[in-house]
């Protein structure tokens, strides 16, 4: 009997590591399309796309895995499996309900409805009219909200929106959200108001600087070391390589990020190396022994974006940071920013600016765009609210909650391309990962009080570890508010993250 299940345990995670391996192979076809891809080949491209992911629709829903998976929970020697073998049992046994719940039918029209409108959105955003995208927009909702309803029955949420939460968020629910957004929406609405009263204003001439696309690649593959995410030595388990819209893919030992070099504004580059390297590192860190298993992957997108913002934000956007680097930077870009000074800098990368665009966004006013986002989101689901009257609807609550005008839908609720790519429950993921950042920093200062005068000498070493030990290693062992749990003993909620944002900027803008 032991052996049986022994024996079945096997087999199965043999299934699932085929279905990992081929999943790693399409990540690398996908980047080599963002990335290197001549233009011809697009149409062979997509070709292949489509069928790995035919491939993968039908290895995740082999009838062999269910038989596995009910004869191995009804053995009689189930408990004699480790934790960590359980965990694996349960994450693979929800994804095979969830995927064999969705009729193959409606999961081949969302594909196709997706690309549809994706490209009708890239046209729509040309021409500034939204009305070019409507009707395509509401087909691909009205598919999805068919799949989250399905999805409600089998994930046991108790509304659609939740089970499309779910997918990034496992767990989470849109109640928790709000309860945790509203006081984050006031706290920030506070803090930016104390920041627009402050006589401190930064300079954005600070920054003016032309550095060639050369030296910026320089700097990128220094910066990212620096963090310990390593491209160049013959170990190198990573790449760095260009694409308009910066993005990370891998697993593992094969991890790449992307960039962009824009000459004028070399800050751009910078900061969206740092957040990069934070989504890579986390998934290099992942334990080496958990590999091709379900619990050797990252915790959630929240917890994904919390990494990334460490890294970009917390450290990147810190004094202690720029303390040490900026010497560097300088003898790098020389003789260009010879007249900057540390505190110029340290102001000029903080400049905080309520703006209409989420991805030029700061630290600030970031997770505004976000709670925008979620709760008309939240109202596109319970059936508040239409797609007709989303324009409408965004542009209220910017001027709102950001106390911008916007003044075309391109800017305005055309600017991502998450809901034209059926990305739905995605978006409140960005501002949990700047929470959970924010109980992550408080932790870290209990366990290692001296982090900043370490960084500031130029030391990650400890910081990076923490970082490693604290939240990489544990996979997907555990759902969010668990991990959070082991992790910092807490709860979930925005408290810390105001207080980090609280002390940094009353510090710089002297409030
Ligand atoms: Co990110």
């Amino acid at each position: 009997m032991a052996n049986t299940i022994r024996t079945d345990y096997s087999n199965l995670m043999n299934l699932v590591k085929d279905l990992i391996v081929l999943e790693s192979a399409a990540a690398i076809v996908h980047w080599d399309m963002e990335t290197l891809m001549p233009p011809r080949a697009v149409v062979l491209r997509s070709e292949q796309l489509a069928l790995i992911s035919r491939v993968s629709h039908k290895m995740s829903t082999d009838p062999e895995i269910g038989r596995l998976l009910r004869d191995i929970t009804g053995n009689s020697q189930y408990d004699t499996l480790h934790e960590v073998e359980k965990r694996n049992l349960q994450l693979t046994q929800k994804n095979y309900e969830e995927q064999t719940a969705l009729p193959e039918k409606l999961v081949a029209e969302i594909a196709k409805q997706q690309a549809i409108t994706v490209n009708m959105w890239k046209r729509a955003k040309a021409a500034k009219s939204f009305s070019m995208l409507r009707a395509e927009l509401e087909k691909l909702l009205e598919l999805n909200r068919q799949a989250a309803e399905i999805l409600m029955k089998v994930k046991g949420t108790r509304t659609p929106y939740d089970a499309l939460i779910d997918i990034y968020e496992p767990k989470m629910t849109a109640e928790n959200i709000d309860k945790i957004f509203t006081p984050l929406q006031q706290g920030l609405t506070k803090l930016l108001e104390k920041i627009q009263a402050s006589p401190v204003k930064s300079d954005t001439n600070t920054l003016k600087a032309t550095i060639p696309v050369e030296t910026q690649r320089r700097i990128a593959k220094e910066l990212s070391q620096t963090l310990g995410y390593d491209t160049t030595s013959p170990k190198a388990g990573g790449r760095i390589d260009e694409t308009e819209h910066p993005f990370t893919t891998g697993y593992y030992d094969d991890v790449r990020i992307t960039t962009h070099y824009h000459p004028e504004e070399f800050t751009s580059s910078i900061f969206s190396v740092l957040h990069e390297t934070g989504h890579a590192l986390y998934e290099q860190n992942l334990p080496q022994r958990w590999k091709y298993q379900p619990v050797g992957m990252n915790c959630s997108m929240g917890f994904h974006e919390s990494q990334s913002r460490f890294c970009e934000n917390i450290i990147g956007r810190s004094r202690e940071f720029w303390a040490c680097w900026l010497p560097k930077l300088k003898r790098i870009v020389a003789p260009a920013l010879s007249g900057v000074n540390l505190d110029d800098f340290v102001l000029a990368i903080n400049s905080v600016k309520p703006s209409k665009i989420r991805i030029e966004a700061d630290e600030v006013t970031y997770s505004l765009h976000i709670i925008v986002r979620f709760q008309i989101e939240k109202d596109l689901f319970n059936g508040k609210t239409s797609v007709a009257e989303l324009p409408a609807i965004w542009n209220q609550k910017y001027e709102e909650y950001l106390g911008v005008k916007v003044q075309n839908d391109s800017e305005g609720v055309m600017q991502d391309t998450h809901w034209s790519s059926g990305m739905y429950g995605y978006f409140p993921s960005y501002a949990l990962g700047n929470i959970y950042s924010g109980h992550l920093i408080a932790q870290l200062t209990k366990e290692i009080q001296d982090w900043r005068d370490q960084l500031q000498k130029g030391n990650l070493k400890k910081l990076l570890k923490w970082l490693k030990e604290n939240v990489h290693s544990y996979g997907k062992l555990y759902d969010t508010a668990d991990l959070l749990r082991k992790i910092t003993g807490k709860n979930l909620d925005a408290k810390p993250f105001l207080q980090y944002l609280q002390e940094k900027y009353s510090e710089i803008y002297s409030f």
